[in-house]
C-alpha cells in the first residue's frame, strides 16, 4: 500500500502528553501491562460480564454499597475494605462469572478515564496482544497505543507491549509511524522480544511487585497470547468486542 494511503500507529508514552496525540486518532489502545489492563483481559475472558473503570476509591466504594464486586488496588496493593485488587487470577473467580465489577488502580483506571474522550477505546496487554492486533489490521483507523506508565513517568513494560503492537501493524503494511516515540518503543520492544520477564528484570514496577510477593502475576502479565478477549469501553463500561480471532501469530 502506498504511504499516503496508510494509516497512522503512535505510542505515547504516558497519560501525561496524551493531549498532545489526541486529536488525530480514532482509535486508543490502553496498556497497563501491570497489571491492570491484564486483569481486564483476564477478567472479560474468563465470563465476566463487565468492568467499571473508575479512577478513585470514592467511586468504586459507591459501586461496593450498591452491591457490585468492587476491586481496588494502590500502590500495588489491595486498598483496606475491599475484596480484591488487580491480581489477573482474582478477575478469573468463577463466582464472578455473569457479573459487573467495579475497578479502580493507580494508574490503568485513570489512563481509560482519560482516553475516554476518543471515538473507540480498546483495552491492550501482552496477553491479548495477537487477537487485538488482528483486530487493529481490520480497522480503517488511525490507531493510538496509550501508556498507563507509572503516575504519569514512562515504564518499561508498557512500553515493549507498544512497541510490539506498532511492529505488528506496521508489518502487516496497513499502518506508518511518524514520531519518535513509535520507533523508541519498537526497538524497545525487539530488545525485549527473547526474554521480556529477564529484560525487566531491574524495571521499576517489577521490583515494586516482586517485594509484595507478586511473582506469579508478573509471569502470568508477561507471558503472551493467553487470551483473545478484546475490552472496549461503551457506556463507561469495559465489554468483549464480537471478534472472531483466528490464530495466526502477528505480534
Ligand atoms: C496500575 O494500574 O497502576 C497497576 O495495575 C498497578 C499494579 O500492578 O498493582
Amino acid at each position: 500500500m502506498p504511504n499516503s494511503r496508510k494509516r497512522r500507529v503512535e505510542v505515547c508514552f504516558s497519560p501525561s502528553q496524551y493531549h498532545l496525540y489526541k486529536q488525530e486518532f480514532e482509535i486508543a489502545v490502553v496498556i497497563d501491562v501491570l497489571r491492570a489492563t491484564s486483569a481486564i483481559c483476564a477478567g472479560l475472558e474468563h465470563g465476566i460480564e463487565s468492568i467499571i473503570p473508575v479512577s478513585t476509591i470514592e467511586q468504586a466504594r459507591e459501586y461496593q454499597n450498591q452491591g457490585l464486586p468492587a476491586a481496588a488496588e494502590r500502590e500495588g496493593k489491595i486498598v483496606e475494605g475491599f475484596d480484591f485488587g488487580n491480581s489477573p487470577y482474582a478477575f478469573m473467580n468463577p463466582e464472578l462469572k455473569g457479573k459487573t465489577v467495579a475497578l479502580t488502580t493507580t494508574n490503568g483506571t485513570k489512563a481509560i478515564e482519560i482516553a475516554s474522550d476518543m471515538p473507540m477505546v480498546v483495552i491492550g496487554a501482552l496477553t491479548n496482544i495477537d487477537a487485538l492486533c488482528a483486530w487493529l489490521v481490520e480497522q480503517d483507523k488511525n490507531v493510538m497505543i496509550l501508556c498507563s506508565g507509572w503516575k504519569d513517568k514512562f515504564n518499561l513494560e508498557d512500553t515493549i507491549c507498544a512497541g510490539a503492537i506498532a511492529d505488528a501493524l506496521i508489518d502487516s503494511n496497513k499502518f506508518k509511524a511518524d514520531e519518535d516515540s513509535t520507533i523508541a518503543a519498537k526497538f524497545i520492544s525487539r530488545s525485549a522480544k527473547e526474554n521480556i520477564f529477564s529484560f525487566l528484570k531491574a524495571s521499576s514496577h517489577r521490583r515494586r511487585l516482586k517485594k509484595l510477593n507478586l511473582n506469579e502475576d508478573v509471569k502470568y502479565c508477561l507471558t503472551p497470547n493467553s487470551v483473545t478477549a478484546i475490552p472496549y469501553l461503551v457506556d463507561g463500561q469495559l465489554q468483549k468486542l464480537q471478534f472472531e480471532f483466528k490464530a495466526k501469530s502477528l505480534a
